[in-house]
């Protein structure tokens, strides 16, 4: 396991996921029962975009950063103000350049009664996680391989809840265990919200992925994905995207507001397309 998402905080790959992320449990904190968030993949929590390794790559500035000096036009502030507020306040309260990772996001966006389940193989990261967010007596941190937690957590306590399944594509085989994880999910907790993210790289491995979530056949599935830069390499990642069965019925507009306003900004050539459309629809 060598990936670090401390290279890669706050870059616009991350900015889409955490924007949706924040609409998804604004979403939830309208009723007041308890929902329960399941992170697989959970990284450290928090990340400084000033420390060497978020410099070494620069990724922060194409992404969090642009967003949060751009003058947005008052729909696109209300929508992404759970988010930027949250990134706002934890520069205030501690250095100018700090990141909420998925973690301290879903911690800061959650009510007392909601709980988080962190799962985080690589020691050093839980370490941080447990340091950053570990005080917190909502979240419970383990150390658990997350394609395990699918089938060791769910359907929670609560019967509300979301899945975000955000692994590091590393290894090969991450598409097929993706639609294995959502699978699984799906037949434990339908009524769950599921957050699978996947790169844009190999155009060919997404459109096949894309086909077998489609396949799965359930209903209410929506696909959010940007392009921030051509395609160049199979390595390279040039876009983002997101699985969401069961979103909000309000997110696929939220998204499309969302992104159709940040994305230019982000991506390299000043464009930036977005596509926000279902997979599977009904239910
Ligand atoms: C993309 S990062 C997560 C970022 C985080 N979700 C966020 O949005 O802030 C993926 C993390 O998964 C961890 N990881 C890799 N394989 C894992 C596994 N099988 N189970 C749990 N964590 C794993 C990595 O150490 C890394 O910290």
């Amino acid at each position: 396991m060598n990936y670090r998402h401390a290279f890669h905080a706050g870059n616009p790959a991350d900015v889409m996921k955490h924007a949706a992320l924040a609409r998804v449990l604004t979403y939830f904190a309208k009723k007041d029962n308890a929902y329960r968030v399941v992170d697989t993949h959970a990284g450290a929590g928090i990340y400084d975009l000033g420390g060497t390794s978020a410099l070494k790559t620069g990724e922060a500035d194409e992404g969090i950063e642009r967003v949060l000096a751009a003058d947005l036009p008052e729909p696109v502030a209300a929508l992404l103000a759970p988010y930027l507020d949250t990134v706002r306040t934890l520069r205030q309260s501690s250095s100018p350049r700090r990141y909420p990772g998925s973690p301290a996001l879903a911690l800061a966006l959650g009510r007392p009664q909601d709980r988080f389940l962190f799962c985080e193989l690589h020691g050093e990261e839980r370490q941080k996680l447990e340091k950053n967010v570990g005080d917190d007596h909502r979240a419970k941190i383990m150390n658990q391989n997350g394609w395990q937690a699918v089938g060791a957590h769910l359907p929670p306590r609560e019967r509300r809840g979301v899945l975000l399944i955000d692994p590091p594509f590393e290894e090969p085989g991450e598409f097929h265990r993706l639609v294995e994880a959502l699978k699984s999910a799906y037949e434990r907790f339908a009524t769950g919200t599921v957050m699978l993210w996947y790169p844009i790289k190999d155009l060919q491995a997404v459109d096949a992925f894309r086909r077998d979530v489609a396949r799965l056949g359930l209903p209410k599935t929506l696909k959010v994905e940007i392009d921030f830069a051509e395609v160049r390499s199979l390595t390279q990642l040039s876009g983002s995207g997101l699985i969401i069965v069961n979103p909000p019925f309000t997110l696929a507009d939220e998204m499309r507001t969302i992104l159709t306003a940040i994305n230019p900004l982000m991506a390299r050539d000043g464009k930036g397309r977005v596509r926000v459309s279902w997979l599977t629809q009904g239910g």
